[in-house]
């Protein structure tokens, strides 16, 4: 039987534990699943597109058939690329229910044989998005469970460089001892 090879397309900025919970459940149902991050030149995001990639790949190093790629363009022309036969998207509540629909509609106007596939989060993260995670960061509030620990370390160095450097520093004494 042919292999079903799924993109999981979006912005992961920065990526959060519903994303990881939606690759999890993914990587169960489909033989291949693919991260896409969107290079979106128009957006000013927070990470740039080689920290989110690397962030992503960290955190599905343990999932074999998961891989962290980006593309730009539409989506339905990426899938095309990777003949993937699914698009898998996250519903979380009603609210996302529209703009998902739409999406959905207008990439099967666009390409008919392409399937998109919503999953549901665990529900202890049906109200986590990452810019609600930028923005709880952002203003000094904390990110813990809500994102994996190696997100919010790179979160508390991008908002405040001098951890960054600290960080920097006692990397270089422990590899001197
Ligand atoms: O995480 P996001 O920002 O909700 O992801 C949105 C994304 C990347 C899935 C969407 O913007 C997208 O598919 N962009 C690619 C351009 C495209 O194909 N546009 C038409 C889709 S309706």
């Amino acid at each position: 039987m042919k292999k079903v090879i799924a993109i999981y397309p979006g912005s992961f900025d920065p990526p959060t534990n519903g994303h990881l919970d939606l690759i999890e459940r993914g990587s169960k149902i489909f033989d291949q699943l693919v991260v896409a991050i969107l290079r979106n030149a128009e957006k000013s995001p927070l990470f740039s597109l080689s920290e989110r990639r690397l962030m992503l790949e960290a955190m599905t190093e343990s999932f074999k058939n998961v891989q962290v790629d980006t593309f730009d363009g539409l989506t339905v022309d990426y899938a095309a690329r990777l003949n993937a036969r699914v698009v898998l998207r996250g519903i979380r509540a009603i609210s996302d229910y529209e703009y998902e629909l739409q999406m959905a509609l207008m990439n099967r106007k666009l390409q008919p044989d392409l399937e998109t596939v919503f999953m549901m989060p665990a529900e202890q993260y049906s109200y986590l998005s990452s810019r609600l995670v930028r923005e709880v960061a952002q203003l000094g509030g904390s990110v813990k469970d809500l994102v994996p620990e190696m997100v919010e370390q790179r979160l508390r160095e991008k908002l405040d460089p001098a951890i960054k450097l600290e960080h920097a520093r006692e990397t270089k004494t422990r590899k001197r001892v």
